[in-house]
Order: C-alpha cells, then sequence, then structure tokens
C-alpha cells in the first residue's frame, strides 16, 4: 500500500489494527502518522513500540500534518469525538476517513469532518491474532478506491462484512464486547473447575480446550446447537444437572440482556 495513513488515537485498537500491516510490510513505518493526547503515551511509543512510524502530541503544531494524509483511521474513545477537529485548506478532496468508534453514524462523522469520505467500521481484538470480525457500512459518495483501501487494513486480519450502519450497534455488541464476555465465562468455568480440586492452570487450559473443541463440532459436522446440546445430555445425567442450575440462575436471559445492553450503549454514544 502506497498511501500515507493517519491514525488518530494510537490506542488498544489502533495498534491491534496496524500492528500486523507493519509486520507483513504491507504498510511502511514512514507511511504511517499517528497523534495522541498526552506527552505519556507519546514517550511511550517513542520508546517502546518496535516499529519507528511519526507520533505526535495532539496539542502540538507539527500533528496538524496528519490531516495531508489521505486515508485516516479515526480510533479515540467516542467521549473524545469532540475534540478532534478536521483542519482547513486540505490538500487532497479525495479524502477517506474510517472510523472505529462506537455510536458515532455517518451522518455525524460527515457533518464533522465535511472534506473526507466516511466509513463507519466495527472491528474486535481478535485481529490481533488473524481472528478478527470486522463489520463495514460504508458513507455516501464513496468509491471504489476507497473502499478497496478499507478493506485491505481489515482483510488480512479478519473477516469482512459489509451492511447498512443499523447492524452496527448489535454487531459490535455480539463481536467487539463478545470477547469480554466469553472470557468472563471461561474465567468463571475454571473457578468451577478449581472448586472440583483441579489446578488453576489445568483447569483454564481445559476449559479453553473445551470451547475451542464445541466451536470446531459444530461447524465441521454442521450441527445446530440444540443437536448438539442433545447429543451430550442424557436422561438424569450429570450435564442436565447442570443445566438446571444455568436455567434457574437465568444465564440464558443473562447473556441476551447482556448483548442487548451493549448494544443500547453503542447508540447511547451516538
Ligand atoms: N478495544 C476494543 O476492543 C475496541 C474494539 C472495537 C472498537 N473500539 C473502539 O476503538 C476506539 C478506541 O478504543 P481503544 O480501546 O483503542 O482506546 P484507548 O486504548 O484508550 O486509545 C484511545 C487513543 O486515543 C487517544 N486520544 C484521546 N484524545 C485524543 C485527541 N484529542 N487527539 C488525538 N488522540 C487522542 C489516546 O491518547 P492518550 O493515550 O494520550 O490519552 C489513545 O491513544 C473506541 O472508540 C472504541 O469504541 C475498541
Amino acid at each position: 500500500m502506497t498511501v500515507k495513513i493517519a491514525i488518530i488515537g494510537f490506542g488498544n485498537i489502533a495498534k491491534a489494527i496496524i500492528t500486523p500491516l507493519l509486520e507483513k510490510k504491507f504498510i511502511k513505518p514512514e507511511d504511517v502518522y499517528c497523534v495522541v493526547n498526552s506527552e505519556k503515551s507519546l514517550k511511550n511509543i517513542k520508546k517502546n513500540y518496535r516499529f519507528n512510524i511519526n507520533v505526535f502530541e495532539s496539542r502540538s503544531k507539527d500533528s496538524k500534518i496528519i490531516w495531508d494524509c489521505q486515508v485516516k483511521l479515526l480510533s479515540v474513545k467516542p467521549q473524545h469525538f469532540e475534540d478532534i477537529i478536521e483542519a482547513d485548506n486540505l490538500k487532497s478532496k479525495d479524502n477517506l476517513l474510517i472510523s472505529i468508534l462506537a455510536g458515532v453514524s455517518i451522518n455525524k462523522l460527515t457533518k464533522k469532518f465535511p472534506n473526507h469520505k466516511c466509513v463507519r467500521v466495527v472491528t474486535n481484538l481478535p485481529i490481533t491474532v488473524g481472528k478478527g470480525l470486522t463489520g463495514i457500512a460504508w458513507g455516501e459518495k464513496i468509491t471504489k478506491d476507497h473502499k478497496q483501501v478499507t478493506k485491505q487494513l481489515f482483510e488480512d486480519t479478519s473477516k469482512i462484512y459489509e451492511f447498512t450502519e443499523d447492524y452496527l450497534d448489535i454487531f459490535l455488541a455480539l463481536t467487539s464486547s463478545g470477547p469480554a464476555i466469553i472470557a468472563l465465562i471461561v474465567e468463571a468455568l475454571s473457578d468451577g473447575g478449581l472448586s472440583g480440586g483441579l489446578p488453576k492452570v489445568l483447569s483454564e487450559e481445559l476449559v479453553k480446550e473445551m470451547i475451542l473443541g464445541t466451536i470446531d463440532l459444530l461447524k465441521e459436522k454442521k450441527l445446530t446447537t440444540s443437536e448438539l446440546k442433545n447429543l451430550v445430555t442424557s436422561p438424569g445425567g450429570t450435564t442436565i444437572s447442570a443445566l438446571r442450575v444455568l436455567e434457574k440462575k437465568s444465564m440464558r436471559s443473562a447473556l441476551i440482556e447482556s448483548i442487548v445492553a451493549a448494544s443500547n450503549r453503542s447508540k447511547e454514544f451516538g
């Protein structure tokens, strides 16, 4: 890729997106211009980030250079959205802004960045290991080239889904908040193993392998979730005893409501 990329907010998720692209030499460090809010983050990136990218503090005059990059990745927290001000007199009129902010609509992006064609993207942390999921909603007047560049940033590390904007909040809830929910489930099940006397490390390993194996089984044998459940639930057996407890504690409802809550929170950010 030969374009210069500006990254507005170089935190966890921006690093997760950009690092694999630098590792694979898909983009060059000298073509990456990022801006952060604090002196502390600036120093930390300069000292510890293993690629020699250009980095600026948001209040420095030099940081204005980012607006000359044709492609911007907006990756600040939604509460810092209002702090980002588009520069006047942009050199090019063919600028692309890719926002990964939860909840901030294309309409809002377009109003705030009138000299950019805007795209909303939701991605998730498993992109770090090449197993991400990325949802894309295109704004108005997006060109073929803009689409190509956007996809190129994510296609190597994630499966891409293109849809209209109204799916993005629920997509975010499932795929972006989902890893935290799964981590919590892994932790809780491991604690169950611990309660039964297993060492912590072994218990956690067993849970992770069991989850991976279960997903593979569902996919490879093309089983529905209820078919799989019935296969391991014998009358009067151990599994139905476990499931009874989960039904009594409303686990199913808790999980459904957790996704609805995450989606609603994403809408609130908008
Ligand atoms: N984490 C995830 O799994 C995930 C997944 C999908 C989408 N997202 C979205 O990605 C966005 C970033 O999340 P994150 O977890 O990466 O957050 P983060 O680690 O807190 O990173 C935010 C970055 O924005 C910088 N920043 C804050 N104000 C700024 C300003 N005025 N100008 C320039 N930079 C500024 C921060 O700099 P300082 O460090 O100096 O404050 C930091 O580098 C959020 O909008 C979130 O909705 C996150």
